[in-house]
């Protein structure tokens, strides 16, 4: 009796312990992106489904040079506006991460950082459209040419 309570403890540890790595390993909505000292994102396309409320991306730099020499941000615009913000991004300089400061055509974006820092940023997705055409880019300068991804909600 008490080897068999054993045995249906156990099973039940194993399903609970695998349905939370796989909702940790799985959250849609929580999205991770690197980039590093060749100035190369390891994605060239994020996505998130329409059900999420809002959505997280963490940018990881795995490379080792200063943020001055090869810093990288993930910022998210609509797709016709990448080469625009990008070239503001490159005069807004790094104290403001080169993003332009209340810029409307950045819809979101994270701080710039140099090799082996992570940083993230989370927004609501009421500021998308299912279905839009969005786009991401760092702004460091001279780095969009080489790191720009497609961005797909829903
Ligand atoms: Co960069």
């Amino acid at each position: 009796m008490s080897l068999m309570r054993n045995t249906i403890a156990a099973a039940m540890l194993g399903a609970l312990a695998l349905g939370t790595h796989a909702h940790a390993a799985a959250d849609p909505c929580k999205l991770e992106i690197s980039g590093n000292d060749l100035m190369q994102f390891d994605k060239s396309e994020l996505s998130a489904p329409a059900t999420c409320k809002e959505i997280t991306v963490t940018l990881h730099h795995t490379g080792k040079l200063p943020k001055e020499a090869m810093g990288h941000n993930w910022v998210l615009v609509s797709a016709a506006d990448l080469v625009d913000v990008a070239n503001a991004g490159m005069t807004a300089g790094l104290p403001n991460n080169y993003v332009p400061p209340a810029d409307k055509r950045v819809l979101a974006h994270t701080n710039t950082i140099g090799g082996g820092d992570t940083t993230s940023v989370t927004f609501p997705t009421s500021i998308l459209k299912k279905g839009g055409a969005y786009a991401y880019l760092c702004t460091f300068p001279g780095h969009n040419a080489l790191m720009h991804g497609t961005f797909k909600f829903g």
